[in-house]
């Protein structure tokens, strides 16, 4: 039976932890749940950049390309999408290419690149991406991205949902978010209560994304297993 193991930060990550595995890079609000959902509306690609500056960098090199992301939950002036997975509608993305950059999220893919493959996993996908997980033999870790480099519990809440799914042979620390999980859904009488009760989920309530945060807790909606080619540094869906 494959291993999992999980981070609560990418900056957790030992030197070779993620050689020859799978990494599952998670964001639950907002990142991992925005590529999802923007390739399940026909993006051809995403393509992650760790900085505004090479966001827009690269937008210009490829004018075709929509120039999405946020900084401080919000969209950099001359951006055309932001961070919801709300914006990321058909109309808005079939057939584009998404440059898009935020805080945590894209910076956890670009850590995870020592790894065999690297998924992409939200709440929304967790169906799909157990079902691709479960068809293959090597270990897996969930890299968590959390906010502002301090953890986020709605990231691990979303790897403990995953761990929970898999029945891998768990890790202490795969294990502590698996616990943490049940635990916080028998407390706050739901997933999404649990997630809501996130500093980053209150904080992006305050901002008037409460949508945002009921959308990025609903379990397995999406049929999209996003996987990051850091060769050619794009995100495309399985
Ligand atoms: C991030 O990558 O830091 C987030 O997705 C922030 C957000 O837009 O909520």
């Amino acid at each position: 039976m494959p291993r999992i193991d999980a981070v609560a930060l990418p900056d957790h990550l030992s030197e070779d932890q993620l050689t020859g595995k799978i990494a599952v890079v998670i964001d639950i609000l907002r990142a991992t749940t925005t590529i999802v959902e923007a390739l399940g509306n026909g993006a051809r690609s995403v393509v992650p950049v760790a900085s505004v500056h090479g966001a827009r960098v690269m937008a210009h090199e490829q004018p075709d390309a929509l120039l999405c992301g946020e900084r401080g939950g919000v969209k950099p002036e001359g951006f055309s999408l932001g961070n919801s997975p709300l914006e990321y509608t058909l109309d808005a993305v079939d057939g584009v290419d998404c440059v898009l950059t935020t805080t945590n999220g894209t910076r956890a893919l670009h850590m995870a690149t020592q790894a065999d493959e690297i998924l992409v996993g939200s709440i929304t996908n967790a169906d799909a991406l157990c079902d691709r997980l479960r068809q293959d033999s090597r270990d897996v870790v969930l890299v968590c991205s959390g906010t502002d480099g301090k953890v986020s519990f709605e990231d691990c809440l979303g790897a403990g949902l995953i761990i929970s799914r898999l029945g891998f042979q768990a890790s202490d620390n795969a294990a502590m978010m698996y616990h943490a999980m049940k635990g916080a859904i028998e407390q706050f009488g739901g997933l999404r209560y649990a997630v809501e009760s996130s500093f980053h989920a209150k904080r992006l309530i305050k901002m008037g994304f409460e949508g945002d945060v009921a959308f990025a807790t609903q379990i397995g909606t999406s049929p999209i297993v996003p996987v990051f080619d850091s060769g050619i540094g794009e995100i495309l869906a399985d």
